[in-house]
């Protein structure tokens, strides 16, 4: 009989079980919740972005495989954006690769850097790929929990040396999907010297450097400290929603790309043309990004009032669509999303704990929930009134 490999066969099932029977039986009576579970934003791409695709299609209608590290067009429009955004410069043709995606990115980069056995340090909760990409490479992840008390940023300081001797990799991710913090300068800046010091690559997932609320949150990039042993991933998914394009970037330290590089071209074909045009005309707009935050801010104003009237921390997050909400001790996420699943309320929202590993028996976020603040925003004044009825009723 021919079986999955061991790792493949060793993956956990999520406990979404739960939460899907009550999704279906929802379902079943004909309501349809309002969804916060999963961070795809429901809104449509702009259209300025769409036509640029469609005309694309028929110019490159027999251009053949694209050029696997992105087109020279799309490389200088992301070291162009980089200049302007974080005033920080990138050679086109050496210090940027494209990819479908920062999943695609994140799950395959282990590959290209660790041996089996290595260690790499993951942030817990945090992203699945950091994890899944370093057991599929053969690595040991080594999971740093983020605490409230710390800001959600790692304390690398608790890494204990036999790991630290064998750790080859550092992921960072700000702002962080699932807790909505960001990352000063200050916090890169020591992390880079702790890397350089061990001799560590550090990669920063930066996904949603252009989703903050406010300016006071403006999210820098590690980049800005250095590119010097350090990789950088973005992505047009959130920025631009572009979820459903695949399209993304890996930039930084230029001997570490043209590593990269070299995997790449054993992954895939390419980026198919069309959306490497749409991804150039996404990055030379700021309009549409800047209508996004603010529609976001106001969806996060008023489910964290919401959360607020309802006896519970503020727990307004400065970046992503995300909010990472804190309950009571004695309020468990688990419970607090069944309770929002009855069809009075009928609110999908994700338990903070699946978002999390459980280390030495103990999961750092089971009390917390997470909201993706993509429904629409009529939809999440409607939410807000049905939290406060939820969490009034014993
Ligand atoms: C932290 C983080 N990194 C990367 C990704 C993947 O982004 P992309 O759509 O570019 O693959 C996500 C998607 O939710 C994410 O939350």
């Amino acid at each position: 009989m021919i079986t999955g490999n061991s790792i493949v066969n060793n993956l956990a099932s999520f406990a979404f079980d739960d939460i899907d029977d009550l999704i279906q039986t929802l379902k079943k009576q004909g309501i349809s919740p309002i969804d916060f579970g999963i961070g795809d934003p429901k809104e449509a791409t702009p259209e300025f972005i769409r036509k640029v695709a469609k005309e694309s299609i028929d110019s490159n209608a027999s251009r053949g495989y694209p050029i696997y590290n992105g087109t020279v067009e799309y490389r200088y429009a992301i070291a162009k954006w980089t200049k302007k955004r974080f005033n920080v410069t990138l050679d086109p043709e050496k210090e940027i690769c494209a990819g479908l995606g920062a999943k695609e990115i994140i799950f395959n980069l282990p590959n290209a850097f660790i041996e089996p056995g290595d260690y790499v340090i993951i942030p817990n909760p945090g992203y699945p790929p950091y994890l899944k990409g370093t057991l599929f490479a053969r690595g040991i992840p080594y999971f740093i929990n983020l605490e409230r008390s710390n800001n959600f940023l790692p304390d690398f300081n608790s890494i204990p040396q036999n790991v630290l001797t064998k750790t080859k990799i550092i992921w960072l991710n700000y702002p962080n999907n699932p807790t909505g913090a960001t990352a000063t300068l200050d916090f890169y800046r020591a992390t880079v010297e702790f890397a350089r010091k061990h001799n560590i690559l550090v990669v920063s997932d930066e996904c949603y450097s252009e989703l903050y609320f406010g300016e006071e949150n403006r999210p820098h990039s590690i980049l800005e400290i250095t590119k010097e042993g350090v990789l950088c991933v973005n992505s047009m998914s959130k920025r631009s929603c572009m979820t459903g394009w695949r399209i993304g970037w890996i930039c930084g330290d230029e001997k570490l790309i043209s590593i990269t590089k070299k995997l790449k071209t054993n992954i895939d074909s390419g980026i198919p043309y069309f959306i490497q045009d749409a991804a150039i005309a996404a990055l030379g707009d700021e309009k549409h990004v800047e209508e996004q935050r603010t529609k976001l801010m106001m969806k996060r104003n008023l489910i964290v009032e919401a959360f607020k009237k309802s006896g519970m921390e503020d727990c307004s997050p400065n970046g992503t669509f995300y909010l990472w909400q804190r309950l009571p001790e004695k309020i468990k996420g688990l419970d607090l999303c069944k309770k929002l699943l009855d069809p009075k309320y009928a609110i999908v929202m994700s338990p903070g704990a699946w978002l999390a590993e459980t280390v030495n028996g103990s999961n750092p976020s089971e009390h917390y929930v997470r909201m993706a603040l993509v429904p629409s925003l009529e939809e999440c004044k409607v939410a807000s009134e049905k939290i406060i009825q939820a969490i009034a009723k014993p």
